[in-house]
């Protein structure tokens, strides 16, 4: 009762003040800070929220997520797969926390959940990236989806209560200062590859080091959350990163397994090296 009337209330009041502010510059930006903090605010009291427009409210994003993860997981426990789930992009745990869930749901038991996150937003942006249609129009800039500090300690204690404390990392840091020490004494190959951290250059510099270091597995389900930024256009975005990728390491192919949501896209890794299999007993 309580939160409702606080929600209501809440909703009036950014009515009125979209209303005075609409009128300036200043007054847009004023508005995504508040946004922002809003959200921050949200995420750090235990609601874990996905960021979409109004048309697009939290109960479709539950739906479609879900679905769609639900889906990876099913093939993922038929096929002889073994590995752990890497994200790149936590934000503020949103699909961190249905990783684990699915974990439990699946009985995936000896799959850890390593995610990754600056948590203070986006890197700077190299050339490619600024001629993106979400640098041109401002939904993207230096630092944005920054969150509050200590959301990283608060993704890991929420997580904790859905999978043992010691099969979640979650690790701050851009990926480019955090990867190599992280993964230096690791020696986990991944079953499942979450790919969200919207940037052509990250993106890259994500795909790159998981191959390189052989992290990739014949059969690894790779997520592109931002396949279809930038309209999708080939020449940007997530989809530019990966055919600069596989043409780098031209042993591997991807393969469509399916698509969801606002244009994320789902991919199944193969070592085109791999012609006659001999499991481990
Ligand atoms: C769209 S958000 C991730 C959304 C998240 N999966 C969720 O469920 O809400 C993108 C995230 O990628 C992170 N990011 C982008 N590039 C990065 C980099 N090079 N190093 C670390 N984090 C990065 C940003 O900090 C941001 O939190």
């Amino acid at each position: 009762m309580v939160k409702a009337i606080v929600k209501k209330l809440m909703r009036v009041s950014e009515r009125g003040l979209k209303k005075v502010l609409k009128i300036s510059k200043t007054g847009t930006k004023i508005l995504n800070f508040i946004e922002l903090r809003k959200f921050a605010f949200t995420a750090c009291n235990g609601c874990f929220f996905k960021y979409v427009d109004k048309p697009f409210r939290r109960k479709t994003v539950d739906r479609v997520y879900c679905d769609a993860f639900n889906e990876v997981f099913i093939l993922a426990k038929s096929l002889p797969l073994k590995g752990d789930i890497f994200e790149f992009g936590v934000f503020a745990g949103y699909t961190s926390l249905l990783f684990a869930k699915k974990i439990n749901e699946f009985r995936f038991r000896d799959t850890s959940l390593h995610l990754f996150d600056s948590f203070i937003g986006l890197p700077e942006a190299v050339e490619l990236d600024k001629n993106s249609y979400e640098f041109a129009s401002g939904v993207w800039t230096e630092g944005s989806m920054r969150v509050c500090e200590g959301l990283d300690k608060y993704v890991h204690k929420k997580l904790a209560k859905i999978l043992p404390n010691d099969r979640i990392h979650v690790i701050k840091g851009f990926f480019e200062d955090t990867l190599d020490a992280y993964f230096k004494n690791l020696n986990k190959k991944a079953k499942i590859v979450h790919i969200d951290c919207d940037l052509y250059s990250s993106s890259k510099y994500v795909l790159d080091f998981l191959f390189k270091n052989e992290i990739i597995q014949d059969g690894t389900f790779i997520i592109f959350d931002d396949w279809m930024t930038s309209l999708g256009n080939p020449n940007l975005g997530q989809r530019k990163a990966t055919q600069e990728i596989l043409e780098m390491y031209p042993h591997w192919s991807l393969e469509k397994y399916l698509n969801y949501g606002i244009g994320s896209h789902v991919f199944i890794a193969h070592d085109l090296r791999v012609t006659n299999v001999s499991l481990e007993k």
